[in-house]
């Protein structure tokens, strides 16, 4: 990060959204050939919730997760100049960003969608900051937001077990103070490893006398998982050892480790690589398995709810996924 920052950024509120459907491994045994052992032993996961509701989107979500931030410190929607929302299954390929700003009633707000996938939440947080650092906007509203199992292909027990519905919130508010405030970012991509994880589009040629019309649509989620574990164990540590070092920080003053939720063997690696204790580790996955640009501020929001976070604590969040793409904030709370 550049040292051009003429403002601090400062998270000041969280919120979060989950859908009413609970899905337990059990279930998921009913679905596909595999049982709560191998889910549970493999990855950490207990349960997920689905957005099965009839009517209900994604956006819709993503709307309660704002309200909740918006509400728990009696925000002015009309004070928030920006609104990113980190989706990649918005329920509009324009863009899904426009309908919080009009639903929140968010009447001053810029609002656009941001395409990152699992570290969709980490960049959106990256990307707010910018403005905030720069001085143009005060008040931002990053949306981590994702209902994968509408992408998943529930045939396919490698990956359909893995993934939940959610969105989680968070206010970014300029500052003067060292407290709640970013302190540092490294963000990464090695695009030569996209096809490890991908939601593709296929086209099909449409028959016509003088012209080749192409239309298509989306494939399932098809995931190389034991590559993208390899990756995420190897380049998530390194992330976050740069990204303390660089403001001379270390792994010991780490109080909280804040990963993306994809697998508690992961969590539990990456932790032990850095010699960060497990005690150490923010971890919810058992409830919600992996919900993608959600998970991050999901977990965050249940952290500061059980007040597990004190005032001055150094907390290291760390996104990674398909891009690939992986990136790391520090902030001290
Ligand atoms: O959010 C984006 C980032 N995503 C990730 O970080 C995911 C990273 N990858 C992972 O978390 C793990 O690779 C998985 C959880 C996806 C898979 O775990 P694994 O230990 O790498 O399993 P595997 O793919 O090597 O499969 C081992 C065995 C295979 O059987 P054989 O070939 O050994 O006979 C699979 O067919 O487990 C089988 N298997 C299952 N068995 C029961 C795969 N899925 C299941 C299942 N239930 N759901």
């Amino acid at each position: 990060m550049k040292s051009y920052m003429m403002q601090g950024a400062k998270i000041i509120s969280t919120g979060s959204a989950i859908p009413f459907a609970k899905v337990t491994n059990e279930q998921m045994s009913s679905i596909v050939e595999t049982s709560d052992e191998w889910i549970f032993t493999r990855t950490g996961i207990k349960e997920r919730r689905l957005l099965t509701e009839s009517g209900k989107s994604i956006s819709d979500l993503a709307i309660d997760a704002s309200i909740k931030a918006i509400d728990d410190i009696s925000m002015d929607p009309a004070t928030i100049d920006l609104i990113i929302l980190a989706t990649s299954s918005p329920d509009d390929l324009f863009g899904s960003a426009s309908k919080i700003q009009d639903k929140i009633g968010a009447i001053n707000a810029v609002a656009f969608d941001l395409t990152a996938a699992c570290s969709g939440f980490v960049i959106g947080l990256i990307t707010a900051s910018q403005f905030i650092f720069t001085g143009t906007y005060k008040n931002i509203l990053v949306v981590g937001a994702d209902a994968l199992s509408k992408w998943v292909d529930w045939s396919d027990r490698s990956t359909c077990i893995l993934f939940g519905d959610a969105a989680g919130a968070v206010i970014v508010q300029s500052c003067n103070s060292v407290f709640n405030s970013i302190l540092n970012f490294h963000l990464s991509t090695a695009g030569n490893y996209s096809d490890y994880l991908s939601i593709s589009y296929e086209e099909n040629l449409q028959p016509h006398p003088t012209l080749n019309l192409c239309q298509g649509s989306f494939k399932y989620i098809s995931m190389n998982g034991k590559e993208v574990y390899k990756f995420a164990v190897s380049q998530v540590p390194l992330s976050i050892t740069k990204c303390l070092s660089d403001i001379n920080l270390s792994t010991e003053d780490v109080d909280w480790l804040l990963l993306h939720q994809a697998n508690e063997r992961i969590l539990m690696a990456v932790a032990e690589k850095l010699c960060i204790s497990k005690d150490k580790i923010i971890s919810n996955l058992s409830k919600y398995g992996n919900t993608s640009a959600a998970s991050i501020p999901l977990a965050l929001h249940e952290a500061v709810q059980s007040n597990k976070i004190y005032r001055n604590d150094i907390l290291v969040i760390a996104g990674f996924g398909a891009g690939l793409t992986w990136g790391t904030v520090v902030m001290r709370w």
